[in-house]
């Protein structure tokens, strides 16, 4: 009798371990490790840094996971673009790549079935309300959500070196007649007006579709890219015409530099101004330099030309929950804040802590939300990746051959072939 009552105890005591380990806190899942393959061409002063405080964020968070920074250099994606297609083409994607948000990621990605899409993160993340609605827009498709937008840039900025600019009397131009007249007046002092470089090949058309949208305005501006507006508009003769007299005031080293190495003759004091993307500000920043003032290109105060970076997912990439992890900092308040005040943009979120911003930011700000926000060829968000590779071929030509007609017509053709002119 005895030994059967502690014959019972021990099985009662056997029984009630076996709940108490059922019912006890479970382990913590096992930490994320394993690696993580970026893709981008952020490799210039100011990319770099605001990339490298992305992967700061997420490796505080995720400690155990070896992020791959694969990037390929040049500007606007010139050669990291090529890479990218055959990785993708071959069955070899990174595990997130940066691409602009709009034509280029719908057109060239999503719709050819190479993306997963991230509808449910969206949701999960509270991302649909985080992001406005131009922005939520871009990154959709057929009812769902295929990237994760990091900024929004502004394409049409003229840099100009306050130094030179005060010690000059001068005044950053509103119109194409006022740039023209302080293109002179610097040209008369032995400083480059007008700053450029077109060593990749895409920033002649970059300086074009600000100049398009400062002679034709928003509204036509936007009809050049959806078929409402002729590319054979005496408008676009017009702004052939006033970037071919650009032309005449830049260096003559443009071919060998780069957008950035161009961006050393106003750190140098030695060129005026320059029209480029806001990731300029991004640049100076790097470089310790503060002697810069800005101001929308020629005639287009009240125009916002804007595109927006992004990562997404793509099918069969090989680390697939480091990925959805990536995309969280992304998305978030937290990872858009150290981001963009070094990379010179401004958040893709509409809650960002403004105070840590520039002053140039700031106004970028400001700009974004009351401005027209009309999309950028150059940076994908304005036309698929074959329309905007034969303007930009075309305008690099102009930049060599100033043949106005036949770059209208080559344009024009560039619509047709695009199936958006008839
Ligand atoms: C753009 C990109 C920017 C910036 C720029 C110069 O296409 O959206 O983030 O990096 O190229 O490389």
């Amino acid at each position: 009798m005895k030994g059967f009552r502690f014959y019972g105890f021990v099985v009662a005591l056997v029984v009630l371990g076996m709940i108490a380990a059922a019912c006890g806190p479970t382990p913590p899942p096992a930490a994320p490790k394993g690696k993580l393959e970026i893709f981008s061409w952020w490799t210039a002063g100011g990319e770099a840094e605001g990339l490298n405080a992305l992967y700061d964020v997420y490796k505080k968070k995720y400690p155990g996971v070896e992020i791959i920074n694969a990037t390929v250099a040049g500007g606007a994606g010139a050669q990291a673009k090529a890479v990218l297609t055959t990785r993708m083409l071959g069955g070899d994607p990174p595990d997130s790549f940066q691409v602009h948000a709009g034509h280029e990621l719908i057109d060239t990605w999503v719709v050819a079935g190479k993306m997963e899409p991230l509808t449910s993160l969206y949701k999960s993340e509270g991302w649909d309300k985080a992001f406005p609605k131009g922005v939520l827009d871009i990154v959709s498709y057929k009812g769902d959500y295929w990237s994760v937008p990091v900024n929004i840039h502004r394409s049409n900025v003229l840099w100009f070196s306050k130094k030179v600019f005060t010690d000059n009397k001068l005044e950053p131009p509103k119109t194409f007649d006022d740039f023209f007249k302080v293109a002179d007046a610097l040209k008369a002092k032995g400083i480059v007006p007008l700053v450029m470089g077109t060593k990749d090949g895409w920033e002649a058309g970059h300086v074009f579709e600000d100049v398009l949208a400062g002679t034709l305005g928003a509204e036509a501006y936007n009809g050049l890219w959806t078929g409402k507006t002729a590319w054979t508009d005496p408008k676009v003769t017009e702004a052939l015409n006033n970037f071919k007299k650009m032309l005449a005031y830049i260096n003559t080293d443009h071919s060998a530099l780069t957008w950035d190495g161009a961006g050393q003759y106003l750190i140098d004091g030695k060129g005026g101004m320059m029209i480029m993307g806001d990731w300029t500000n991004g640049w100076f920043m790097s470089k310790n330099f503060t002697g810069y003032g800005w101001a929308p290109t020629p005639g287009a105060s009240g125009i916002f030309v804007a595109l927006s970076d992004s990562f997404g997912l793509p099918k069969g990439a090989k680390n697939r929950d480091n990925v959805i992890a990536w995309l969280k900092v992304l998305g978030s308040k937290e990872g858009q804040d150290a981001f963009n005040p070094k990379k010179g943009s401004i958040p893709a979120r509409v809650d960002p802590d403004k105070n840590l911003y520039n002053d140039y930011l700031k106004s970028a700000m400001v700009d974004w939300a009351k401005d027209a926000i009309v999309p950028s060829p150059i940076h994908g968000a304005a036309a698929s990746e074959g329309w905007a590779t034969a303007y930009k071929d075309a305008i690099a030509v102009f930049v060599a051959k100033q043949d106005v007609a036949a770059t209208q017509k080559a344009l024009q053709q560039a619509c047709v072939d695009a199936k958006v002119c008839k």
